[in-house]
């Protein structure tokens, strides 16, 4: 029977789904309720036919050399993949799986939330409330920023991109995007939203939310200079990989007034977050809770086992992002 090693406790569906396969005895859950270090992944790793890791997880040329030539498949817990070196995965026949599609709705609601929390100043205000320093309704308390009629710039117009160019039409927004891959001209006519150049939509934006993937050439696609040439008005939002946004960069901007506001669920190097944005009043913060609910992870466990029973039975896993590999 083939063995499974999964990093780290997830929702029960997907083990439940993996046991009925394979048998209790044949799937291994890292016991802690913390990542798993580097050393007990390679440990653990030995002889395992399939690998379920989580978004904190390296998974690396070293880690498939430490699992054996048995291993056929990586079923990431996660929409992206940038913790897993595909290259090396395909150089050794090993099919890389993630989780599409179910996580797309709930993580753009979570944007959703951070946009309006960061227009309406909610991180700032609440914290205000809770330290006993509201003593009188004031007209000048908290002024933020109108959503409804403004425009939305989606850097990035992929599943969640798309979801979130939905929600804006509900607030009556003009939505512009950019996109690595190509102009949508089908998105474009079914979601009513119009193709810009990236100064395009740094300038013409009253909310920036990123939606792309975590690349070479999106790493630090919004410093400095992104933030002089953005509104002062501007809210900048990151549910996507926090590499996408130099930290210290948007730290400066939020304290110098360069734009208005930014709300994030990701980091450069999570868990850790810059000290110069944990001291900005107008940055809303909070740790990596895009899928966070407890249908969505449901769903994501599912789709991560039935990825692993898909390939080792010798299919094509449902969600298989190298194909060729099969
Ligand atoms: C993903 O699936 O890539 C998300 O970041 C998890 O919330």
């Amino acid at each position: 029977m083939p063995r499974i090693l999964v990093t780290r406790l997830i929702p029960q569906e997907g083990i439940q789904l993996l046991i009925d396969a394979f048998g209790a005895e044949n799937v291994a859950v890292s016991p802690q309720d913390r990542p798993i270090t580097r050393a007990e992944l390679l440990e653990g790793v030995r002889g395992a036919d399939a690998l379920l890791p989580i978004l904190t997880d390296t998974v690396d040329a070293e880690v498939m050399d430490a699992a054996g030539p048995q291993l056929k498949v990586i079923a990431n817990y996660a929409v992206g993949y940038d913790n897993i070196d595909v290259a090396a995965a395909t150089a050794r026949k090993i099919a890389v799986t993630n989780t599409p599609g179910v996580l797309t709705e709930t993580t753009a609601d979570l944007a959703w939330s951070l946009l309006m929390a960061a227009a309406r100043c909610l991180g700032e205000s609440e914290r205000y409330l809770r330290a006993g320093k509201w003593h009188s309704w004031g007209p000048q308390l908290f002024q933020g920023v109108d959503i409804h009629g403004k425009t939305l710039g989606i850097f990035g117009m992929g599943r969640i991109g798309q979801a979130m160019a939905r929600r804006a039409h509900g607030f009556g927004m003009n939505v512009i995007y950019v996109d690595m891959v190509e102009e949508k001209a089908r998105i474009e006519r079914k979601l009513e939203v119009s193709f810009v150049d990236k100064p395009a939509l740094l300038a013409l934006s009253d909310f920036i939310s990123i939606h792309c993937p975590l690349l070479p050439e999106t790493r630090h696609a919004f410093g400095e200079a992104e933030f002089k040439a953005m509104k002062k008005t501007a809210c900048l939002i990151n549910t996507a990989r926090g590499p996408i946004v130099d930290e210290a960069a948007l730290a400066r901007a939020l304290k110098s007034g360069e734009i208005f506001a930014a709300g994030l669920d990701v980091y450069e190097d999570e868990p850790n977050v810059h000290p110069e944005l944990l001291a900005c009043e107008n940055a809303i913060l909070i740790p990596h809770l895009g899928s966070a609910t407890q249908e969505t992870r449901g769903k994501m466990a599912h789709i991560a086992a039935e990825n692993i029973v898909a390939r080792l039975k010798g299919e094509m896993p449902p969600n298989c992002v190298n194909p060729e590999v099969l």
